[in-house]
């Protein structure tokens, strides 16, 4: 194999990373890229890993779209229990490839060298230990357990033995994300003095059933015995993209989930509010809704002297904002946004967020995903997450930081469902502290 024909994804991101502020400084500072400098691409160049995957659903199909464009992987072997959906990824993967429908001879096939883990959420910890027992190299998609107990065992599972693991966190290999985790990090808005994120959207999150017997298998996603709802689905990424950008972990967390407007037999709320708080003060403000998406998706950090939307790819800074709240006002009311209301009293909004001016994180088109999709979007680091993985697995280095990032944000959605349900204030539980965790 020539050396340019190989990790086309990896190289294009490495690119990328090269043409922002600092590129090669930040490669150098990501602790999970490590072993994907050029140097050490060009080194393992033409090796192939033989890889088996479980769950050959929506998410596992886009992989299999993805993993046909990584020289270094190679499918050997897919597992699922579900038949069209076994048989629709056999036809991605073309010629060739083994299909099963118990996991367990995946693990037991010498012809694997890595496992891609991409079933319902309450099996993650079950196979991912299993699979790393088995000497296999593990990716999980997220989040890395139902229970807090199983996060631990996978990943004490994990951090005794020498496989690589990966879970599904593909905003840490998004070049939007370190670069803005980057310019935060480098005090570009100040003191991080809190967060807020949300993912709205306005759809039942169900899926067609071909017969009644299949709902559970099909829609697991709204039952709690397979699933953390919205929180582990959705509030997962952003919940790991705050413990990014702040480097600690919340001390309390309390919220306040319902159903209210999918009254459909589901048992995971369709509406969550949770607060996490640090021990500085500073809180996360989590919400998630999927009966209005009029506020779209957002990862906002708010600082001292600016604001960035991780989603979004752009930040605003206080000192573009010093319009006073009179002007503003006279401005509203020229523009026909107050003519229905009194120009004085509560109506008077003296800081509205549309008197900021945007910067781009990065220059170039990489607006936000509408995060609409269930099964992943183009372009959102998913690729190279995978292609990272490949090479891992090549190179038997476990990437650090990966398995210890998705741990901290599981406990957090897990611990959010816990304090939903509880209708309690809930401390950080002490026997779920690992030692990466700062408070
Ligand atoms: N990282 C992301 O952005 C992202 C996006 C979408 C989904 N996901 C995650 O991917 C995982 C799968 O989600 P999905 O939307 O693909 O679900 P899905 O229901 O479409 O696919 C799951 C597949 O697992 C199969 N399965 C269930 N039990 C099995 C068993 N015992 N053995 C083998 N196969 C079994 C099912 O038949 C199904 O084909 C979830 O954890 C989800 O959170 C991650």
């Amino acid at each position: 194999m020539k050396d340019n024909d190989v990790d086309f994804g990896l190289r294009t991101f490495l690119k990328e990373l090269g043409g922002i502020a600092g590129g090669t400084a930040l490669l150098a500072t990501v602790p999970w890229l490590q072993s994907c400098t050029p140097a050490r691409l060009k080194e393992t160049a033409g090796e192939v890993v033989r890889i088996g995957m479980i769950g050959t659903g929506s998410r596992g199909q886009f992989h299999l779209h993805n993993l046909k464009a990584i020289p270094a992987a190679r499918v050997t072997v897919l597992c699922d229990t579900y038949e069209p959906n076994l048989r629709a990824a056999a036809e991605i993967v073309g010629s060739g490839v083994k299909t099963c429908s118990d996991w367990r001879k995946v693990l037991d096939d010498p012809d694997v060298d890595a496992v891609i883990i991409a079933t319902p959420l309450h099996l993650h910890a079950e196979m991912t230990i299993a699979a790393l027992q088995a000497g296999k190299h593990v990716f999980c998609e997220k989040a890395m357990a139902l229970t807090e107990e199983d996060c631990l065992a996978a990943y004490r599972a994990y951090s005794s033995g020498d496989r690589v693991l990966f879970y599904g966190m593909q905003r840490l290999f998004d070049p939007k994300y370190l670069e803005a985790i980057r310019l935060i990090h480098e005090g570009k808005i100040g003191d991080i003095v809190g967060m807020r994120c949300h993912w709205f959207r306005n759809a039942d999150w169900r899926r067609e059933v071909p017969s009644p017997e299949l709902e559970r298998h099909i829609n697991w996603r709204l039952y709690r015995e397979y699933s953390g709802g919205l929180m582990t689905e959705l509030g997962s990424h952003q919940l790991e993209v705050c413990n990014w950008a702040l480097g600690l972990m919340p001390v309390q967390v309390t919220g306040m989930g319902d159903i209210v407007y999918w009254r459909d037999g589901r048992e995971v709320y369709d509406s969550v509010n949770v607060t996490y708080r640090y021990s500085n003060g500073c809180k996360i403000c989590y919400e998630s809704l999927i009966a209005n998406k009029y506020n779209g998706m957002e990862e906002q950090i708010l600082g001292s002297k600016g604001t960035l939307d991780l989603a979004k790819g752009v930040y605003w800074l206080e000192e573009d904002n010093e319009i006073s709240g009179m002007r503003q006002l006279l401005g509203q009311v020229r523009d026909g946004v107050f003519s229905a209301v009194p120009a004085a009293g509560p109506s008077w909004r003296p800081e509205l967020r549309s008197r900021y001016v945007p910067h781009a994180v990065m220059k170039g088109n990489y607006g936000v995903a509408a995060g609409e999709s269930m099964t992943g979007e183009s372009g959102d680091g998913s690729d190279v997450l995978l292609e990272a993985f490949c090479q891992a697995c090549i190179t038997g280095e476990k990437a650090a930081d990966i398995v210890e990032e998705a741990y901290c944000s599981t406990l957090l959605c897990l611990l959010g469902n816990r304090a939903m349900e509880t209708g309690r204030v809930l401390d950080f539980p002490a026997e779920y502290v690992i030692p990466y965790m700062k408070f």
